[in-house]
């Protein structure tokens, strides 16, 4: 065939200039290499001969500015603790007014080690007797059920409309607050479908907190990475407004790659959350690595366009994923989200059984996040983590491919006619 196909046209548009947002060559990001050169969880869990698409770290090279950034803090060995968030709290701050109109006073934003730790010590502090009920949407990020381990709370799933604009079931949850639920954890945008709630669900549901009495910690790791020409709101003002009590747990881990960093915020939505928040034991600040607040300080202020590329590179990655499935897999379904870089993928009608992320691990190699611990709703789907090099798109489409739908294989080898 000599006319180009859609597929061709996207992996293309994916391989770009030929480099990641850092500038590096994509051959340097073949998974074989990187497999010989890092030890996180994603090159650590498995065999050099499984693909690894799941857990949410990228394989895009450090910004060069934090690089920066790390290498200098290490070579003036200020490796030592964190007295003071108040350099960390002003870049922040300038980061969310800018991208988000979110104005804030600097005093309101804490820190801590990470998401997990900020979102676990913030609820340990809700209000004495509110230590009841907490209520999450699900599917959701699998590591919320391990936080929810550390604290009392009886935890009930409501799983999110079943519809492809994955909205809040407001109704559903509307019941459980006037039954006596304490808390809800929000996720947003959304971790596993990277959806950024709108702003009148996000009033909606603040509107009830405050109505019912409810504490929200709001979950806004994945925000920095919302796609361009979608939009993120901040919970914490709506709160405010509608006089919800509620904290916010953010980090630059996520939109700059730094979980190894160990470093995040915890955010007070007005007085009363602050207030709440003077009540943090002194080491949830201490735990902090000052090499994150290095980072993060660097990510916030001057590492804004390595941003904008990564989130660029992931929707052309996105868009890569999505016409190789439907051209070659279209019995897997996946809506495209638009904020991060996961993949939600239902495997349901793909043939392969109740345990789709396991034959797929065993028969093809690939890597996932099976969706059975996503909570109710997650059962015959998996999560894909799309921040990686096109070739490895194509290297897990001909994986998934050769198990769900393996007459499709040989057509993939030419693709831009550069493979
Ligand atoms: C929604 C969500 N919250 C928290 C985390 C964990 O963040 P941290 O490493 O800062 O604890 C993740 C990691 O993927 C996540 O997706």
């Amino acid at each position: 065939m000599n006319r180009m196909s859609n597929d061709d046209d996207c992996y293309l548009a994916a391989v770009g200039a030929g480099a990641d947002p850092s500038g590096v060559p994509w051959a340097e990001l073949d998974p074989a290499v990187l497999y010989t050169k890092r030890s996180s969880i994603k090159w650590a869990r498995y065999s050099a001969d499984v693909l690894p698409m799941f857990v949410a770290e990228m394989d895009f090279a450090v910004a060069p500015i934090i690089r920066g950034a790390l290498q200098r803090a290490v070579e003036a060995s200020d490796i030592g603790y964190v007295e003071t968030p108040a350099p960390y709290a002003e870049a922040f701050a300038d980061f969310v007014e800018d991208r988000w109109a979110w104005r804030l006073p600097r005093e309101y934003v804490r820190l801590t080690t990470d998401v997990a730790t900020g979102v676990v010590e913030a609820l340990r502090l809700a209000p004495k007797g509110q230590q009841g009920r907490l209520v999450l949407s699900t599917p959701c990020y699998p590591g919320f059920f391990e936080m929810l381990q550390e604290l009392p709370f009886e935890v009930v799933e409501v799983p999110l409309l079943d519809d492809d604009t994955t909205a809040l079931n407001l109704e559903a949850i509307a019941r459980e607050f006037e039954t006596g639920a304490t808390a809800f954890l929000l996720c947003n945008p959304h971790n596993p479908h990277g959806t950024p709630f709108d702003a009148n669900e996000l009033s909606a549901l603040a509107r009830l907190a405050a109505e019912y009495d409810v504490f929200v910690v709001s979950d806004e790791i994945h925000a920095p990475l919302t796609h361009h020409g979608a939009t993120f709101t901040p919970f914490a003002p709506l709160a405010a407004d509608a006089g919800a009590l509620s904290v916010t747990v953010t980090s630059a881990s996520k939109g700059w790659n730094l979980a190894g960093a160990k470093c995040a915020a915890i955010v007070a939505a007005d007085d009363r959350a602050h207030s709440l928040l003077d009540h943090l034991p002194p080491e949830v600040l201490t735990r902090t690595s000052i090499l994150g607040v290095h980072a993060g300080i660097a990510a916030f202020t001057e590492a804004r366009d390595w941003l904008d590329l990564a989130i660029t590179q992931i929707q052309a990655n996105q868009r890569l994923f999505k016409a190789l499935l439907r051209e070659h897999v279209p019995a897997v379904k996946y809506t495209p989200g638009s904020a991060g870089y996961l993949a939600w993928l239902d495997l349901r009608g793909a043939g392969l059984g109740a345990e789709p992320a396991e034959r797929l691990l065993a028969e093809a190699r690939i890597g996932l996040n099976d969706g059975r611990h996503f909570g109710l709703g997650g059962e015959g789907f998996a999560r894909l983590n799309l921040a990686c090099a096109p070739d490895t798109i194509v290297q897990g489409i001909e994986r998934i491919a050769s198990l769900v739908s393996p007459a499709t294989q040989a057509s993939l080898t030419n693709i831009g006619g550069q493979k």
